[in-house]
C-alpha cells in the first residue's frame, strides 16, 4: 500500500535525531529556516497554531476580527478564537482554493486587525492584492491591518516569481511529518521585522513551558514510530489499523463539539525537532522539484476525463497536496486502494458549517461547502 503522504527522512534525518547531545539548535534552525525563505528572522514554536496565537497576543488584539478562509484547516480558526478574537470567514474563489479576493473587501470591518491569506495545498494566492487591501484598510480605519501569510502548505510558493513569504509582516508554517518539510512536530514564524522577532522570542520564553530531555525522548520515540509505520513492510498493517479508527488519537486532529488545542502546544520546541527540521530543510529544494513533477504528470493524465477536475499546473505552486475534485470521492478512494495506492481526502469540511463555528458564519460558502466532499490528494509518497 503505497500511502497518501511519507516524510523524507534519509540516513542524515535518523542520525541527527540520536545525537542526544547536541545543543543550540533552535537558533540555527531558525537562521537557516528564514535565509530560506528570505526573511530576516525566525522564531521556531512548538506547532504553527501557537506562531498565530502568539502574533496575536504581541501585537495584544483582543475581540479584533482576523480575516481568514472558510477553506482551511480548522486549527487556524482555533488559534485565532483561542486568543480572545474573532474569525471572519471568507468563501474560495470559484476555481481556486484560496480566498476570494472580492470577499476579503466584503469582510473588511473597522474591527478587522489581521488577514491571514493561506496558499492553500502550495497555490499562492494574489500576494500584491491582500497587501492593497490591508493598507486601505489601515488608511481608511487609522490603526495597522496586519497581514500573515499561513504557509503551513505552501513554504516557498511563488505568486509572479516572488516568495510569497516576503510579503505582510510575518508568514507562519506547520511543520508536522505531513509538511513539505518536517521537523517531527513544529511550527515557525518568519518576519523581517526585528522588534517583532524579539517580542516573539520573549513571549516563547515567557509562556511556553520547558520540558526538556523528557519532550525530546518522546519525539525520538515518535520519530521512530513513523520511520517504521512508513515502512513498505508496515503500511498495510497500518492502513488497516486506520480505516478501523484504531489510530484516530494520531491521526483525527479536530473535534466537531470542541475549539481547542493539543496538550502539547503550549510545550517549548525541543532540540531533536530543530536538528531534525534542520536537516530536513536542506532536501527542501529536492523535494518540491519532485511534487511539481508528480503534479504536472498528474494534472496531464487527468486531462480530458470527466470523472475528475484538476487545477492547471501552476510554476509557483509547491504542491504540498496533489488535489482534484470529484463527484463520488468513495468510488476513487476505493479504485486506488485496490490499485494499492491510499488517496487522502483533504479538506473534508468547510470550517463556517463546523457545529462549533457556525455562529461565526455570516456569508454563504457555497464554494468551499462545495470542495469539502469532493476533494480527494493523490498519494505523494509514490515519486
Ligand atoms: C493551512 C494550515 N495552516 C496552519 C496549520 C497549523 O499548523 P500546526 O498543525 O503546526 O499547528 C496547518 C496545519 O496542518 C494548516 O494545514
Amino acid at each position: 500500500m503505497i500511502p497518501r503522504f511519507k516524510p523524507r527522512y534519509g540516513w542524515a534525518e535518523w542520525k541527527t535525531a540520536f545525537t542526544f547531545w547536541s545543543r543550540g539548535n533552535i537558533p540555527q534552525y531558525e537562521k537557516a529556516f528564514a535565509e530560506k525563505f528570505k526573511r530576516e528572522q525566525g522564531v521556531m514554536f512548538p506547532h504553527g497554531r501557537t506562531g498565530i496565537f502568539a502574533l496575536l497576543k504581541v501585537w495584544e488584539l483582543d475581540q479584533v476580527e482576523v480575516v481568514c478562509p472558510a477553506y482551511t484547516c480548522v486549527v487556524v480558526p482555533h488559534a485565532i478564537v483561542l486568543s480572545g478574537n474573532i474569525p471572519v470567514f471568507v468563501d474560495c474563489e470559484q476555481g481556486s482554493f484560496n480566498m476570494n479576493l472580492k470577499g476579503i473587501h466584503r469582510a473588511i470591518t473597522e474591527k478587522t486587525r489581521v488577514i491571514i491569506p493561506t496558499h492553500l495545498f502550495g497555490y499562492p494566492m494574489d500576494v500584491h492584492a491582500v497587501q492593497e487591501i490591508a493598507e486601505e484598510a489601515s488608511r481608511r480605519y487609522g490603526h495597522k491591518v496586519y497581514v500573515v501569510q499561513d504557509c503551513a502548505h505552501s513554504f516557498g510558493a511563488k505568486w509572479r516569481s516572488e516568495l510569497v513569504t516576503t510579503y505582510g509582516d510575518a508568514a507562519i508554517f506547520g511543520s508536522n511529518i505531513s509538511k513539505l518539510i518536517n521537523s517531527i512536530f513544529g511550527g515557525m514564524v518568519i518576519t523581517g521585522e526585528e522588534a517583532l522577532a524579539v517580542k516573539l522570542r520573549v513571549w516563547r520564553d515567557k509562556n511556553l513551558i520547558e520540558k526538556g530531555w523528557l519532550k525530546s525522548l518522546m519525539r525520538l520515540f515518535y520519530f521512530v514510530a513513523v520511520g517504521l509505520a512508513f515502512h513498505p513492510n508496515f503500511y498495510g498493517f497500518v492502513h488497516w489499523l486506520e480505516r478501523k479508527g484504531l489510530l484516530n488519537r494520531f491521526v483525527k486532529y479536530y473535534d466537531e463539539d470542541a475549539i481547542d488545542f493539543p496538550t502539547d502546544w503550549n510545550h517549548a520546541p525541543a532540540e531533536i525537532e530543530a536538528r531534525v527540521g534542520l536537516v530536513h530543510l536542506r532536501r527542501y529544494d529536492h523535494i518540491v522539484e519532485n511534487r511539481r513533477r508528480l503534479a504536472n504528470r498528474l494534472v496531464e493524465e487527468m486531462s480530458g476525463r470527466d470523472d475528475i477536475s484538476m487545477l492547471p499546473f501552476e510554476d509557483g505552486a509547491t504542491y504540498s497536496h496533489i488535489v482534484a475534485l470529484v463527484e463520488d470521492r468513495d468510488l476513487w478512494v476505493n479504485r486506488y486502494r485496490r490499485k494499492g495506492e491510499q488517496l487522502g481526502i483533504l479538506i473534508e469540511y468547510s470550517v463556517p458549517s463546523i457545529k462549533t463555528y457556525c455562529r461565526y458564519a455570516k456569508d454563504g460558502f457555497e464554494v468551499s461547502d462545495s470542495y469539502k466532499d469532493r476533494t480527494i490528494n493523490f498519494s505523494t509518497a509514490r515519486e
